[in-house]
């Protein structure tokens, strides 16, 4: 997911150009905005952090771009490419270390695991949206 922050400083294009450089092919893609309930229900595994009010109410504040991603390794290798959850410690040349703003405005969300990103590709996109 390319998260508001970066849609509103106009790196949606920056950020597909990285991935897809990487070799990432795109299944599925829509631009579309959460609600509160639904961003809630997206990072539900979070409810118990002390940011999850934070973070739903940044998730659901703009626009934000949903994907499914495909490579090998695709879940490791997008981890890599994306870099740390804080921009400060993200690596250089990731596109959190090029993209994001700060810990809560960290440009794009990818999957944590191969169980994950299946539930993540279900919560967006029916089967008629993926080629
Ligand atoms: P993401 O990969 O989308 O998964 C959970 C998100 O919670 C994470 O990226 C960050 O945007 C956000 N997050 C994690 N830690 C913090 C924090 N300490 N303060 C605010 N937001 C956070």
């Amino acid at each position: 997911m390319i998260k508001p922050d970066a849609v509103q400083s106009n790196s949606i294009g920056g950020i597909l150009e990285m991935m897809n450089t990487a070799g990432f092919r795109v299944i599925a893609m829509k631009y579309t905005k959460l609600t509160a309930e639904l961003a809630g229900e997206f990072y539900a595994v979070h409810s118990a952090r002390p940011f999850y009010g934070e973070l739903v109410e940044y998730m659901s504040s703009g626009p934000i771009v949903a994907a499914i991603l495909e490579k090998e390794n695709a879940v490791a290798d997008f981890r890599a490419l994306i870099g740390a959850t804080d921009p400060a410690e993200a690596a250089e040349g990731t596109i959190r270390s090029r993209f994001a703003e700060s810990k809560a405005k960290n440009a794009v969300h990818g999957s944590d695991s191969d169980e994950n990103a299946a539930v993540e590709g279900e919560f967006f996109f029916s089967k008629f949206e993926r080629f």
